[in-house]
Order: structure tokens, then sequence, then C-alpha cells
């Protein structure tokens, strides 16, 4: 079938895709996962990808460890720790933790630009090392929990749970507390690189308010290492200098309960921040239990979180959770996966569910139907395109967190199905950053170290929890403690 034009609008109606053969050998695509991470691994931490990330990030770590976790247990456990050694004294995990012997010009905005020891100083910023002053979704009590699992002797042994929970409470409290700019319960992000989906058409119209930063005034460096036409634009860019020099010249201040003015220029309530903050706060309750810590304020702040995400963000006539625009004090109409990512939560009421399942299914996002994998953005939105970065295509972290919900739900042929295509995508792609949805064509970069993690994750023995636990390793002699 041919593919539809790289910025089609609407998308033409597909047949549904048929499941191709599995791949060949799932032993030389698992050999060639743990290969990625291994030459990703820098002695502390896992870089995403050498040439166009080439310092630890936040959210990638936590997807990493879930991976890492099958191999080495312990350089999961690391990969945990080492992110959270940069917490600033306020709670917030930083989205990127510099490697200080990487030269400045690798990556931007690079460590001068940030200067978080000394603009992040009220903050408490770490003074011995430099990190970015944003965050990145809280996925990490999560991996923190699934890793202790992979090898519970190892993490006791360690005391790995007792050190990564206080800092992980205090992660949440940030994000509860300091991020609830709309006072309506919900943590807010003020950066387009908070969610992670970087340039996903959700933040269109609140950008538009942003004056960029003049193109001449800073020199990307991901251009070196991605084709243009995959990435976002030098417009896109501008915004985002712009929002994050003002944040660092308000000393990464944040608002409390309310937007302040002046306050940050862009804050948004995202359906997928929140749904993994909720998930995590179920981690939380795990964890402390592990602990021998009372589990209850957890399950009662994830049942509060989970009420103010229906309140606030849930769009019935859509059919998914949307994005609120706090300074507009309105929902964003455009379709993200983000939209989609509260299936993870436990507690949902059961219409609401059925509601977003057949979103997922539906000509939105065809999942099953038109696509096998999850786009990242509506496949018939007028800004969709299936090679740029986060309006289109389909990333192997948002499918891994949807293959876990479907499972979740109940959904097993769904979320076989969906194993089947991360796996390969990633093998065909090469472990792609990224894929075209509609052919499976990798895009960005590639031995893209969550790419690989996940493919491990996927292809690991089910835990004693079942498939959805997947505690199982598949060590196999390459590996190490
Ligand atoms: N994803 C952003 C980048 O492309 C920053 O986190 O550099």
């Amino acid at each position: 079938m041919t593919p539809p034009p790289a910025t089609a609008t609407p998308a033409p109606p597909r047949t549904p895709a048929s499941a191709p053969a599995l791949p060949a050998d799932r032993h030389t695509l698992r050999r060639a996962a743990r290969r990625v991470l291994l030459r990703n691994w820098t002695g502390a931490a896992t870089v995403p990808s050498h040439g166009l990330y080439p310092h630890q990030w936040s959210w990638d770590s936590a997807f990493i460890a879930i991976g890492l976790r099958h191999l080495s247990p312990l350089r999961a456990q690391r990969e945990l720790e080492t992110l959270l050694g940069a917490q600033w004294g306020d709670g917030r995990v930083p989205h990127i933790v510099f490697n200080p012997a990487v030269p400045l010009d690798a990556y931007f905005p690079s460590p001068d630009f940030w200067r978080s020891s000394t603009a992040g100083a009220a903050a408490g910023a770490p003074r011995g090392l430099e990190t970015s002053g944003i965050v990145q979704p809280p996925v990490h009590a999560l991996a923190a929990w699934l890793v202790h699992r992979a090898d519970p002797a190892l993490s006791g042994g360690r005391g790995f749970l007792a050190r990564v929970y206080p800092r992980l409470v205090a992660w949440h409290r940030y994000l509860t507390e300091q991020r609830d700019l709309g006072g309506g319960g919900l943590a807010a992000i003020v950066h387009p690189w908070e969610p992670g989906m970087d340039n996903s058409p959700c933040w269109d119209r609140p950008l538009a308010r942003v004056e960029p930063t003049p193109p001449g005034a800073f020199r990307r460096a991901d251009l070196d290492h991605g084709a243009a036409a995959d990435r976002p634009t030098d417009l896109d860019y501008g915004r985002y200098v712009r929002l994050a020099t003002d944040y660092r010249d308000r000393g990464y201040r944040d608002g409390t309960t309310t937007l302040r003015t002046p306050g940050p220029a862009f804050a948004v309530e995202d359906p997928g921040v929140n749904a993994l903050l909720i998930a995590s706060e179920h981690a939380l309750a795990e964890i402390a239990t592990a602990l021998g810590t009372d589990p209850a304020p957890h399950r009662h702040r994830a049942r509060a979180l989970t009420s103010a995400l229906l309140e606030r963000l849930w769009d019935q006539g859509a059919g998914q959770f949307l994005c609120r625009d706090l300074i507009a004090g309105k929902l964003l109409p455009e379709r993200s996966a983000a939209g989609l990512l509260p299936l993870l939560v436990p507690d949902l009421p059961r219409a609401v569910v059925r509601t977003l399942l057949d979103t997922a299914r539906g000509t939105h996002f065809g999942l099953g139907t038109t696509v096998r994998l999850l786009p990242s953005y509506d496949l018939r939105g007028p800004a969709f395109d299936r090679h740029r970065y986060w309006r289109g295509p389909a990333w192997s972290n948002v499918n891994w967190l949807m293959e876990r919900a479907l499972r979740r739900h109940g959904e097993r042929a769904a979320a076989d199905a969906l194993r089947t295509a991360i796996l390969d995508a990633a093998a065909a792609s090469g472990f792609a950053e990224y894929v075209d949805p509609y052919t499976a064509e990798g895009r960005g970069t590639r031995d893209f170290s969550w790419t690989a993690a996940l493919a491990l994750d996927l292809l690991a023995a089910p835990g004693p929890g079942g498939d959805d636990d997947r505690a199982g390793t598949v060590r196999d002699g390459e590996g190490e403690r």
C-alpha cells in the first residue's frame, strides 16, 4: 500500500494492517538490544544516544532501567540512583544530568546555558554537577518498583528501595505542590520539553504566545545528528529557548497554588504526565509496603489525582483526555496519544476505559485497524506529520505503556499484537528513536537506548505477576550483575 504524504490532512482510510511474521530470530534481537545498552552505558548511567543525546535524560533513564533490569539489575538500580543523585533541594528531578566529560558544543542547550548550580541555587540545585532546570514525566517510581522486582535479593541487600523512596516521595511532592499551578490538583508543565513530547501539535497554540529567541542567538547541535525534517523547526526552537531562558532568569522558581504574574508564559496540564504520576504514585504505595511503611497516603494521593484528572482533562465529546492551557483557561482541542495514557490509571470508571479503547482503535489513532503502532498524534489532525518527532511518529515508550495498559484491561489479543508490532519495528529499524506509524520506517537516530531497553523488556519471560510483571530475566551470559 502507498503511504500518505508526509503532512497528510487527513490521512486516507487504510486497510487493516496484517500482522507480519514475527522477527525471524528473537534471540538475535535480544542480543542486539543488549549490545545497544552495553555500548550506551557510560559507567554510571546510559546515554539515550551517543550522538544526538550524549548526557543522561530523566524519563529515558526510567525506561532504560526497566529494560536494563533484565540484563543487569545492578546497573538498572545505578541508572536510577545516578539520576536521583542530581535531584534538587526542592524535589525536582532535572530532565538532563550533564556529563562533564562531554564537550559543551556536543549538545544544545548546554550546561553553560542552564547554569543550574548558580541560577538554580535558591531552588536547591546541586553544587557539584550541572543539570537542566526543567523536568520530564515521573516514570521513576514505577521504574524503581519494576527494577526492585527483577532481583529483590540484590535490591534488599543494597538497600535500593530504602535509598530511593524518600527521593521519589520528594519528587512527587514537588510536582503535586510546586507545580499545581492551576490550583486544581494536577501537575502543570512550564516548557514543551517537560511532557517529553517536545513538538506535539498540542503546544502550537500556547507556544504562539511566546516571542521566539532569534535563530542567530544560538546554535542547534541536534541537526548535526538528525535530519531536519525529522526534528522540530527553528521557530519551535526559538520558543523553547525563550521559555527556558525566562525560567532560568526567574531562578527556576515556580508558582505555588495559583498562577501568578509574572509567571510562566507557558503552563499546561498534560494528561500523559499526570497519568504517569498516578501510576507512579501507586508504585510508591507498593514500595512503601515493601519497606514496612504506610502505603495509605500514596493511595489517597493517587485517588485525588485521578479525580482531578477526570474533572479537569476528560472530554466526553473527544472520547479522550485533552491538555488544559492554564493561561487561556481552556482545554486544547488537539488529540495527542498522551490523552490515551490514562488507560494506565487503575481506577478509571469503566465507561471511560471503554471510550478510550474505542478512541485508540478509531479513525484518529487507528491502533490495530489502520496502523499497528499507536501514533503520537491524531492521524486525521491537520498538523499530523508522520516523520517529524512528536507530530505523528510512533515511539517505543508510548507503545510500551499502551501495551501495558491494554494487558491491564484484559485486552490480551490487542496487547499481544502491539507487543509483536513494537518488536518488529525495533528489529527492522535498528532500534530507531521513532518510526513512521504507517510503514514502521525508522526516523531520528538509531541504536536508541529506550527502544532497545523496552524491546528487551517485551522479550522477557513473565514474572510472578503474569505478563504484566515481566520480572523474569533474559540473562544468558552476556550481562552482569
Ligand atoms: N528532547 C529534547 C531534545 O531534543 C530535549 O529534551 O534535545
